[in-house]
């Protein structure tokens, strides 16, 4: 046992040397940005932020009672690793409801929100080499939760020809006879891209032809959609493709509970999402125990609420829209759903990352360059803000592009 004073010579940099796992992952350029403008706020500037990837509402005020409640009659102590029982039943429900999808409340596993979900999934299924095809632009956590886990990304590259979205040509021409699972979501972010009944069966149809590959269908946004569109789940349109497609969802955009930390995946085999609980047992347990109780009331209570919210972001989209498209050399996207309007901006010669720091720095206008999701000739702009913001940092961006 080597003594206190010969380990003083030793560097902290030798003590501490960081493993390859977390080297392999990206600093976060978004949290860089963000801290910028925390920073500039913190000084007293006028900063404009359009980069929340969260609601901007408060969660409704009978899902707070329902944990407060939960609270103060003792729910307080562990919970089943998987969720609460009557939590599961709600899920299976909502499911049943929303998506005509059978579950048992034994496929369901509950976790710390749904980010936490789709790493418990990928580490359950991916070994070391593993591919995973994923539609490219993407959520900046994919590919870095691949890597971590020792796969491999195989980036599906899509673009405003194809809405954003896969075609069955571009799934056709990507896959690999050994792609091990293909990650989808919709509707999207960072492009707010939406697949329709109809698309989606054109993606069966050639995932019909790869009997081994695995679906994931990160479904967050499910109740942020627009223009009196319905959302469609892979998994309800073909049997042979629900029995393997895994879904994840979860409480945090559909009715702004973003800080209670509630996702869930529902799994077509108990045996997969026993492998998943039990992957979370040995590191986070059960999802807040209250939490889960103000997550079961959402899901039964909350789709008066979610709607309401849905409405308010349709009308901010086309404020958004209206007023980016009429700035020259910009270039938004039309979102179908989520709150994010991905804007071109390769006609201003400028990378996602300059045209991001420049516009904080000289307009005070925080927004997310589209690199870290796939795209350097992007930025993400969310709609997550006040109409008054939303005009405000629309006015800004016109004026500093003029002089640029
Ligand atoms: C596409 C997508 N999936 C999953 C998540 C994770 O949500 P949470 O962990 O808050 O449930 C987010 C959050 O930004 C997201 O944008």
């Amino acid at each position: 046992m080597p003594s206190a004073n010969s380990l003083k010579g030793m560097t902290n940099k030798f003590l501490f040397e960081i493993s390859k796992r977390a080297r392999s992952v990206q600093p976060s350029v978004t949290l860089a940005i963000s801290a910028k403008a925390k920073e500039m706020q913190a000084k007293g500037l006028n900063v404009i932020s359009l980069s929340a990837g969260e609601p901007d509402f408060d969660t409704p005020s009978y899902i707070k009672q329902a944990a407060i409640e939960a609270l103060q009659k003792g729910l307080t102590k562990y919970t089943p690793v998987n969720g609460i029982l009557e939590l599961r039943k709600a899920i299976c429900a909502k499911f049943k409801r929303d998506q005509g999808l059978d579950f048992t409340p034994e496929q369901i596993v509950v976790s710390t929100g749904a980010k936490h979900s789709i790493f418990n999934l990928l580490f359950a299924l991916l070994n070391e080499g593993d591919e995973v095809a994923i539609p490219s632009p993407y959520w900046l956590s994919y590919p870095e939760m691949v890597t971590v886990l020792g796969g491999t990304n195989l980036l599906l590259k899509t673009d405003e020809t194809t809405d954003f979205k896969l075609t069955p040509e571009i799934l056709k021409r990507g896959l690999q006879e050994h792609t091990k699972i293909l990650l989808l979501n919709s509707p999207s972010n960072p492009t707010g891209a939406v697949y329709s009944k109809e698309e989606l069966l054109g993606l069966v149809k050639i995932l019909k032809n790869f009997p081994r590959l695995i679906v994931i269908s990160d479904e967050i946004y499910e109740k942020l959609i627009f223009d009196h569109q319905k959302h469609y789940s892979i998994a309800q349109l073909d049997p042979e493709i629900a029995a393997r497609t895994l879904i994840v969802n979860g409480h945090s955009k559909a009715y702004a509970m973003t800080g209670w930390r509630l996702g869930y995946s529902a799994c077509p085999t108990q045996e997969l999402a026993r492998a998943v609980s039990s992957i979370q047992s040995h590191s986070t347990s059960n999802p807040v125990s209250f939490a889960q109780a103000g997550g079961m009331t959402a899901l039964e209570k909350g789709e008066e609420d979610a709607r309401k919210m849905c409405e308010v972001f349709e009308r901010r989209r086309q404020l958004l829209y209206e007023k980016i498209k009429a700035i020259p050399r910009l270039r938004p996207f039309m979102p179908g759903g989520a709150f994010y309007l991905f804007v071109n901006i390769a006609e201003t010669g400028m990378d996602s990352v300059s045209f991001s720091e420049k516009l904080l720095e000289e307009a005070h206008v925080a927004v997310v360059p589209g690199k870290p999701f796939g795209s350097d000739r992007h930025v993400r702009l969310s709609f997550a803000a006040s109409e008054a913001n939303l005009e405000e940092a629309s006015r800004r961006m016109a004026d500093w592009l003029k002089k640029k």
